[in-house]
């Protein structure tokens, strides 16, 4: 059994002798296809030792699509809009095929996109005969079950530097995810710079829970790390979380508040405490200029407004403000995203409705995708990787349960919520809330090896918890090997 996880829609084991990694071997990629061409240099280049070059490829030949036998020990890859493989058309961007054999490996997508999914399964396939790196002999097809899948990290309760998110968005394309969500605004903290409001990140990004240290994205590390995560195929999907959770903004920004007096800084855990006002004129421009900044500086189609747990905000109140709040993204051009709670508002069909509290009433949510909404599915009991993995983990929270491995990996995004039209599930996503996280270690031994398990779910149409288990067991060396922090749940007999 090959050891790729997600696990592909067909793989076929061909037989015959394997691909092997030469100092002859380049890779070949058409315009269009350089970043994934690089990722594939440097994923073979590094497992073999040596300089693996990415050029660009002639035109194709008459034979087909696969490099021709004897031409030399080739890497492949393909642009091609006419891939014959099933599916939606959301879900045909990111479709691939992968064959190698002795002659050469060809990858094969309509997408950039596609591609990148396909270098991720030859990162995993890449293994040793005892003297050279080898890619076995093998035909995969390969489609995901959701366009969406995702990890939100928390960058507010303590702050993440770039190097750390480059780290993770690293980690997602190696599993297929294809979207990275910052929650970068929180009571504790305001962590992005934005040219309109520079207040925000000078007055409240010092400092984090327990008066760790903060910090704050400029616009040039925004920059670098939107376009570290494009070249792995991976989108940026930022939130600014209102109309809770923003003790941050009031206290940079008196006028948010109603009698113009800034609160101090948090540095605490409680959620719920604080809310915008709708009756402040400040409060509609502050939303206009945060998320017309925000879609100026993050290409993509998605911004997320936040909507969690404003328990401080009374309900018509709070059904105004997240009114307010749709209304400045949408005069961006973008879609919105928010948490759950804002099923309870009038939301533009598209609107992204991700759940996470399967502890409250789910009937808004369903109602919200009866009238067009989507729903990303977060249940926090399977994919909250801040919890515990069991009683008495050193890091985490526990108020959604402890979440094994097997728990990230055996549930069903299709049923989580009663009576849902599963046509309505946008993909599955990840979050981890760093309250008791603090540094690129602790984050990555949460995220391992369950992110893992929730890739698999987002990505692939069957489940299989006992070859699951099999299938990632080696994975451990590679984590070892990339200087990874991960954890060894003893569900799974690892190989290092
Ligand atoms: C959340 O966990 N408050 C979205």
């Amino acid at each position: 059994m090959l050891p790729l996880v997600p696990v592909p829609s067909s793989v076929r084991p061909t037989g015959g002798a394997p691909f092997v990694v030469t100092p002859g071997t380049a890779v070949e990629a058409p315009p269009g296809a350089e970043s994934a061409a690089a990722v594939v240099a440097a994923a073979l280049g590094g497992a073999a030792g040596f300089v693996v070059p990415a050029r660009r490829a002639g035109p194709p030949d008459e034979a087909g699509r696969r490099p021709a036998r004897g031409v030399g020990p080739l890497v492949v890859l393909v642009l091609d809009p006419t891939l014959p493989v099933d599916g939606d058309p959301g879900r045909l961007r990111e479709t691939y095929t992968l064959a190698a054999d002795e002659a050469g490996v060809c990858l094969a997508a309509r997408t950039p996109e596609g591609l990148h999914r396909a270098a991720a399964t030859l990162s995993q396939l890449l293994t040793t005969d005892g003297t050279s790196v080898v890619i076995p002999p093998v035909q995969i097809e390969d489609v995901p079950r959701y366009t969406w899948r995702g990890l939100s990290v928390d960058v507010a309760r303590h702050f993440l530097p770039v190097a750390d998110l480059e780290a993770i968005v690293d980690l997602l394309a190696g599993y297929k995810l294809n979207v990275l969500h910052l929650h970068l605004t929180d009571d504790q903290g305001w962590r992005l710079d934005l040219p309109s409001r520079p207040e925000l990140a000078a007055r409240s990004s010092a400092g984090g829970v327990d008066g760790d240290p903060g910090g704050a994205y400029s616009a040039a590390d925004w920059s670098r790390l939107v376009a570290h995560a494009a070249a792995r195929g991976v989108a940026v999907v930022p939130e600014i979380d209102v109309p809770g959770h923003v003790n941050a903004a009031l206290h940079a920004v008196p006028a948010l508040n109603p009698d113009g007096v800034a609160p101090d800084v948090y540095e605490g855990v409680a959620v719920g405490f604080s809310s915008l006002r709708s009756d402040l004129p400040e409060t509609v421009p502050f939303l206009t200029d945060v998320f017309g900044d925000l879609a100026a500086m993050t290409p993509g189609e998605h911004l997320h407004l936040g909507g969690d747990e404003a328990h401080h905000t009374p309900p018509d109140e709070y059904v105004r403000l997240v009114g307010a709040a749709v209304a400045a993204v949408r005069a961006t051009g973008r879609t919105v995203v928010g948490w759950q709670e804002v099923a309870a508002a009038p939301l533009p069909p598209g609107t992204v409705v991700q759940l996470w509290d399967t502890r409250a009433d789910t009937a808004p949510v369903v109602a919200a995708a009866r009238a067009g909404a989507r729903v990303l599915m977060s249940p926090a009991d399977h994919v909250y990787l801040d919890m515990q993995y069991a009683a008495g983990h050193a890091l985490g929270q526990d108020w959604a349960g402890y979440v094994e491995l097997r728990d990230a990996y055996a549930w069903e995004p299709a049923a989580t919520v009663p009576g849902l039209d599963p046509a309505a599930v946008v993909g599955v996503e990840a979050a981890i809330w760093t309250e008791t996280l603090r540094t690129r270690d602790e984050v990555m031994s949460m995220l391992l090896p369950r992110l893992a398990a929730v890739a698999e779910v987002a990505w692939s149409s069957s489940a299989d918890w006992e070859q699951f288990r099999e299938r990632v067991a080696p994975h451990a060396a590679a984590w070892d090997r990339d200087g990874l922090a991960w954890h060894a749940s003893p569900q799974v007999d690892w190989r290092r």
